[in-house]
Formats: structure tokens, sequence, C-alpha cells
């Protein structure tokens, strides 16, 4: 998840899994630039030996740039390259990225071409179902990626119009898991391991993607785990600041994921949320005990 996911983010979430940690995969990463290896882009391509298998996401529109981008996604030594067709934020899909390939199915063909030409490692297609609801075109979408050799197709149950309204279709994931030959993965509004693996006992799925549940409940994939929201916090704060980042960015990931994290204490939410220092919301975390978590109140929307 693009300025979510970083390095400092996984290694909270690994520490956190135990051994149940998740493949995971990198924030998106842009290639409509002039070059790829940017210190943006470099900076968000790394990760940890320990994270292997790892997989990089890349988006854009040029089947060029995307192909020599996947070269470098090899060279860097991830061990998967995904293309994204999913991003339905206006900058990017409206340039006819990310879900804006879903309007331009011959070009998401010759990008996966042209990617499957330039490298050896697996390349995997992440996308939504289509661009609205009178253009669902995941079908098609399927016969492409199997036709360009893509490894791994994720579905993201919901149209680019949908954004993140409603939930997520899986039905649809399932009609289309129930006939590919290449593994489906399934994604949308999974924020339990029990959905997790329903999800996959009733809708042929090979596995599911989370994302936003992760910052609601970063034990998610630990069932074992005792949640201890404030350790979580700051060990959180030292992994970013260890990575360089200066206070007030840890502040802005800090709210974030307490956004999210906190949702069952309205209260003590919106004094972490309103903290206008570092030093302010670190203090309102040592001065109050953390509430638990409260499973029940898991909400995606
Ligand atoms: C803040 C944010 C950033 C995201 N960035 C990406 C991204 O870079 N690449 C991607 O494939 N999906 C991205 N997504 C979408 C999620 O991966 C996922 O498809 C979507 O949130 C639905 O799954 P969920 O219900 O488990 O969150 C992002 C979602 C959010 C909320």
């Amino acid at each position: 998840m693009d300025g979510v996911t970083d390095l400092p983010f996984r290694r909270l979430i690994r520490e956190l899994s135990g051994e149940n940690a998740p493949l995971f995969v990198s924030e998106f990463l842009a290639t409509d630039g002039s070059g790829f290896l940017t210190p943006v882009n470099l900076r968000a391509a790394r990760f940890d030996e320990e994270e292997a298998p790892f997989c990089i996401q890349i988006f854009g529109h040029n089947a060029e740039k995307l192909a020599s981008a996947a070269l470098q996604v090899q060279e860097l030594g991830a061990t998967f390259v995904e293309l994204n067709a999913g991003c339905p934020a206006p900058r990017v899909a409206n340039k006819g990225s990310g879900a804006g390939l879903l309007r331009n199915l011959p070009n998401m063909a010759k990008i996966l071409q042209a990617m499957r030409a330039a490298v050896k490692i697996p390349v995997f297609l992440k996308c939504r179902i289509g661009w609205d609801e009178n253009s669902i075109c995941i079908n098609e979408v399927l016969e492409i990626a199997e036709g360009e050799g893509v490894e791994r197709l994720t579905i993201h149950g919901r149209t680019k119009v949908q954004a993140y309204q409603g939930l997520a279709n899986w039905d649809i994931i399932g009609e289309v898991a129930a006939k590919a030959k290449i593994p489906i993965i399934g994604n949308g509004d999974i924020n339990s391991m029990e959905k997790a693996l329903s999800a996959m006992k009733n809708y042929n799925v090979k596995g599911v993607a989370i994302g936003r549940a992760v910052l609601h409940n970063p034990w998610i994939f630990n069932s074992s785990a005792k949640a201890d929201i404030r350790s979580a916090v700051l060990r959180y704060n030292e992994l970013m600041l260890q990575d360089g980042f200066r206070p007030m960015q840890a502040l802005g990931r800090l709210k974030q994921l307490c956004s999210r994290l906190c949702q069952s204490t309205p209260e003590f939410r919106l004094k972490l949320l309103r903290s206008k220092t570092h030093e302010e919301f670190l203090f309102v975390v040592e001065d109050k005990p953390f509430p638990p978590i409260n499973n029940a109140l898991f909400s995606l929307q």
C-alpha cells in the first residue's frame, strides 16, 4: 500500500507476525519519469533479506518503461514483479496507469508481454474487476493474463469508480477463480484469519491479499499474539526513526496507524490525532494505557 507498506512498517508487521509473516508487496513504484531508479523509488524498493520471497509492484502505462523497470526490479533482487492495474487515484488512473489500464486492455497486454520478455522472474498482475459497473472486464483481463504468461493474478473485487465504497464483489472473484488456470488471489474486506480461510474455501482463490486490515490489527497474521498496542506503536516509531524518518514524518505515519487502530476508543483516538508534534504524540501514548483491540469493531469503511 502506497504510503503505508514501506520498510519500517513491514519490519513491524514481520515482528508482530512471528512465524506467520505473509508474502509482502512493496508500495507501488512509478515508472512514468525519465529514469526508474530515482531516490524515491530506490528507497521504496529496499527490502530485508528475511522478507524473501519479496514482490515489488510497479505502475505506469508505457510498455517500454515498464519493461525496463521490471528488469531493474529483477536486478534489485526481488523475487516477483507485479504490474498495478488497480489504483483509482485520478493522478494515476486518468493517465492510463493503474486502474486506467482497464480502459485500454490492448495496452495492458502489450505491457505484460514486454515485461515478460524483459525478465526471468515471475510477473504478477493486480487489478480491479473493471472501470465501472457497466464495464466489468475481469474475464478479459484473465484471458490476457493467462495469454501473456502472468503467474499470479490478484483481484480486488471493486471497480475503479467504486474506489473503496461498498463491499468487494467476491462472487465475481469466485467465478473468475473457478475457471482460471493461474492462481487467483482474492482481495477486498478481509479483516480476520477466519474470513481469509472462509474466502479460500468458498471462492476458489489460492490465497487472499490483505490491505487496510493490517492497520486495524497489525497482529492479524498471528492469532496467538498478545496485542500490546502501546509497545507496537512505540516500536513502529523506533523503526521509523532508525530508518531516517524525521520526527514530523514519523508523526504522520503514527497517526495513520492509530487512526485505524484506535477506532474503538474515539476520545483517545482524537487526542492522538490532534497531537501537533511528535513529542506531544509520544506523551499521549505514554500517559494512558491503550485500550485493548476490539475485533468486533474492525470496520474497513
Ligand atoms: C492507503 C492505501 C494505499 C494503497 N496502495 C496500493 C498500492 O500501492 N498498490 C496496490 O496494489 N494496492 C494499493 N492499495 C489497495 C489495497 O492493496 C487493496 O487492494 C484494497 O485496499 C482492498 O483491500 P483491503 O480491503 O484488504 O484493504 C492501497 C490501499 C490503501 C488504503
